[in-house]
């Protein structure tokens, strides 16, 4: 999915991604920060050392964060929602278990948010279909979910989660190198709306990605780790159910532990994976390994991995048995965004002179 993003505005986003964390530490009360995922089952380890260490790291700096479900982007491309409480409410509980802090962050799914969803109209007037067809994230998706048609909704969705950024306007949204090209859309489109509706004052800011730091987790086949592909250890895996997802993990037939990414993928992975949890560097873990080979290594793995993620399995346990707290926390959080995005339609309709 990455290769699609031309290179060298990749290693823009990167250079102007060190700026920004440097910027962070100086000023953390500049920025909002508006990150979400997509609601399509529980959150795995390759979250939590992606994106959510990061999240709750950028809410302790200070910086105000929201968290979005994308429920509506689920139904681009899948059939049936009717997982979706339950899957809704499960990201809930691991968002709280990993250190999201409801009383400074907001959660919510962009579904309630009715005013949030009505900015996409204009929206969609300040772009040409030209511009949204050339995305390349949406083409690599569509070609992965195998279907004949595109639905305009997954043609159109980078338009979408332009309103998801910008009704809070927010100025900071970390994310992987997929997302670099909607990123590249919502400025495109705040840009626009400020030319044409607010030329003396801008309204929208320009909001800028910020690329994680995180070395990327694969999966245990060495792919890309995705619940679909059966290769993820969700947050919220038991200890057992952990132990053999690694013990059938993918490795080679070299007895010697490396750590070489490049020539021995899947091994060095499960190396990355220790490293991360013991807070050690993965020639450290390799050296220490060595001719133990795979087994030895998955032992160490799995034992790192389970004592890493125990208690905040505890915790999250905790929260999945009270999903009348969950739902509380969602409806907080839906109605502070209620009312962000209530402010900003406002203001929207008198630049638009819709206010009548
Ligand atoms: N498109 C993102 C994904 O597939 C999810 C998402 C929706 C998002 N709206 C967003 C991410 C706004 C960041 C900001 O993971």
């Amino acid at each position: 999915m990455m290769s699609s993003t031309a290179p060298t505005s990749r290693e823009a986003a990167r250079v102007r991604s060190r700026q920004l964390e440097a910027e962070l530490h100086r000023d953390p009360g500049r920025f909002r920060v508006l990150t979400g995922d997509r609601p399509t089952g529980p959150l795995h380890v390759g979250h939590l050392f992606g994106t959510l260490a990061n999240r709750v790291r950028l809410q302790d700096l200070g910086v105000e964060v929201m968290v979005l479900i994308a429920d509506y982007q689920t139904i681009t491309d899948r059939e049936s929602p009717a997982t979706l409480p339950a899957d809704v409410l499960g990201i809930v509980a691991d968002y709280l278990a990993v250190g999201v802090d409801p009383g400074r962050a907001t959660i919510f799914a962009h579904s309630q948010v009715e005013q949030l969803n009505q900015l996409m109209l204009p929206f969609l007037s300040l772009v040409s279909v030209a511009e949204v067809a050339r995305n390349p994230t949406v083409k690599d998706e569509f070609a992965s979910i195998g279907r004949e048609a595109m639905s305009a909704l997954m043609f159109s969705y980078p338009v979408h989660q332009a309103a998801d950024i910008l009704f809070c306007h927010a100025n900071l949204v970390p994310v992987g190198a997929d997302q670099l090209p909607h990123i590249e859309l919502t400025r495109t489109i705040a840009r626009r709306f400020n030319d044409r509706y607010s030329p003396e004052r801008p309204y929208f800011p320009e909001p800028e990605g910020l690329l994680s730091q995180a070395p990327l987790i694969l999966g245990t086949d060495g792919a890309k780790m995705s619940k679909s592909r059966g290769n993820a250890i969700a947050l919220a895996a038991s200890e057992d159910e952990t132990a053999r997802l690694i013990r059938r993990a993918k490795t080679d037939p070299e007895g010697q532990i490396t750590y070489e990414p490049d020539r021995r993928p899947e091994v060095a992975n499960l190396v990355l994976l220790a490293a991360l949890c013991l807070q050690r560097s993965p020639e450290d873990i390799a050296a220490e390994v060595g001719s133990g080979g795979a087994a030895s290594l998955k032992r160490l793995l799995t034992d790192a991995l389970n004592e890493r993620l125990r208690p905040l399995r505890q915790r999250r346990r905790e929260f999945a048995d009270d999903p009348a707290y969950l739902r509380g926390v969602l409806a907080a959080g839906t109605n502070r965004a209620r009312e962000i995005a209530a402010a900003t339609l406002g203001d929207v309709r008198e630049l638009m002179h819709n206010a009548y």
